[in-house]
C-alpha cells in the first residue's frame, strides 16, 4: 500500500553539468529507491540562484536535469519529479525556517564557508548563508523519512534535523525528523584530475569530471588521462597517494555490479592502462542508452513539460498541507481569499 511506504526526498541543482558521480552516487540509487519508497525528486532552482546564474543557461540546465532524471530510469508514473520554484511552499517555508535559524548554526556550515571564500566578502548573497533553511524546507514539507545525499550534505541534514526538532518543541509535533540515507559503499566518486576531492559538476578544468552527456571520445580522453600513481599495483586503498586508482576501481565496481573481490581478481597483475580501458568501456556502455533516451526527451518539450506540471501539482498538494499546518501553529491568520 502506497500510504505505508516511507517517503524519500532529494534534489540536484540545475547548475554545471551532471557527472558520472551524480549518476553513480545519486540517480542510480534513486532508481532503486523508487521501487520501495514514495519518492519526491526535485530540481532545486531556488538553491541554484544562491550564486549568480545566467537566465538562459539556468532555463536550459533545468530542463536538462529533468530529462536526465528520466533518462537515468526514474519513472514519472512511480515518482514525483518537479521543479522547486513551481511549488511556492518551498520559498514560504524557507522564509519561516530562516527566521528560526540561529546565525551561529548557519555560519558553521562548511559549504557556506567554502562557497563564500570563493567570492568577494561584500558580494556574497545572503541566500548562500540561508541555503540550509531552504533545504530544510524542501525536506520537511514532504515529511520525508529519509534523504539520500552524499557525504558533503550530511551537515545540512543535521541542520535540518536540529531545526525540525526546534520547531517541534516550540510549536508542537509538526515535522517528521528525517534520516540521512547513505549511498552504498563506493558511491563517492572523486575528481579524475584530483582524486582526493569529490567529483564536482561545476569545476572548470577539462579533465576533472566525466559528464553524463559526454561523447564516447570525450569519456575516453578524460579517463585515459586520470591521475594514478607510480606504484603500478592495482588495488583498493584509502591511502591518499593511491586515491586515483582506488577511484577508477570504485567507478568500475559500481557500474559493473561486481563485488570488490571480483574486481580485484579481474585486474590482478594487470596494468593501469588496462584498468582505464575497462572503465572507459563500462562508462560508455551505461551512457549510450541513457543519452539516446535523453536525446528523445529533450526534443519532446511537450512531454517533459507535462511531467513537470503533473509533478508540481502532486508535490504542491503535499507541501501546502504541511505549510498550512505550520502557518496555523506559528499564528498566521488563515487566508480566506480564493487564491
Ligand atoms: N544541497 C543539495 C546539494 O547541493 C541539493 C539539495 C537542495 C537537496 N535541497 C535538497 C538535497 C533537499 C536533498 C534534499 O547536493
Amino acid at each position: 500500500m502506497n500510504t505505508q511506504k516511507k517517503r524519500v526526498l532529494s534534489g540536484i541543482q540545475p547548475s554545471g553539468n551532471l557527472t558520472i558521480g551524480n549518476y553513480i552516487g545519486a540517480l542510480r540509487q534513486w532508481v532503486e529507491e523508487q521501487e520501495h519508497y514514495e519518492c519526491y525528486f526535485c530540481i532545486v532552482d531556488l538553491h541554484a540562484i544562491t550564486v549568480p546564474q545566467d537566465p538562459t543557461a539556468l532555463r536550459e540546465k533545468t530542463r536538462e536535469v529533468a530529462a536526465l532524471y528520466i533518462a537515468s530510469g526514474l519513472d514519472p508514473e512511480k515518482v514525483t519529479i518537479f521543479i522547486q520554484s513551481h511549488v511556492t511552499a518551498h520559498a514560504e517555508l524557507g522564509w519561516i525556517l530562516t527566521c528560526l535559524s540561529p546565525l551561529g548554526w548557519l555560519y558553521r556550515m562548511t559549504q557556506f564557508k567554502d562557497k563564500a571564500a570563493k567570492q568577494q566578502q561584500e558580494s556574497v548573497g545572503a541566500g548562500l548563508l540561508n541555503y540550509p533553511a531552504l533545504m530544510a524546507a524542501d525536506i520537511l514539507l514532504y515529511q520525508a523519512h529519509a534523504v539520500p545525499v552524499g557525504d558533503d550534505q550530511r551537515q545540512h541534514l543535521e541542520f535540518t534535523r536540529d531545526l525540525a526538532q526546534r520547531f517541534n518543541s516550540l510549536y508542537g509535533e509538526t515535522f517528521v525528523i528525517p534520516e540521512v540515507m547513505v549511498p552504498k559503499a563506493g558511491a563517492r566518486i572523486m575528481g579524475l584530475d584530483n582524486p582526493t576531492a569529490k567529483m564536482s559538476k561545476s569545476e572548470e578544468s577539462e579533465y576533472h569530471a566525466v559528464y553524463m552527456l559526454d561523447s564516447p571520445a570525450q569519456v575516453k580522453k578524460k579517463i585515459m588521462r586520470a591521475v594514478t600513481d607510480s606504484l603500478a599495483e592495482i588495488g583498493f586503498s584509502d591511502d591518499p597517494e593511491r586515491a586515483g586508482v582506488n577511484n577508477l576501481l570504485t567507478i568500475y565496481q559500481a557500474l559493473s555490479g561486481q563485488t570488490g573481490d571480483e574486481v580485484m581478481q579481474q585486474f590482478a597483475g594487470r596494468g593501469y592502462g588496462d584498468l582505464k580501458k575497462a572503465v572507459v568501456e563500462q562508462v560508455n556502455s551505461h551512457l549510450e542508452p541513457l543519452q539516446a533516451r535523453y536525446n528523445q526527451l529533450i526534443h519532446e518539450a511537450g512531454y517533459l513539460d507535462g511531467i513537470l506540471a503533473r509533478g508540481a501539482e502532486k508535490a504542491a498538494e503535499m507541501a501546502e498541507h504541511t505549510l498550512n499546518t505550520v502557518k496555523e501553529r506559528i499564528g498566521f491568520l488563515p487566508n480566506r481569499s480564493r487564491r
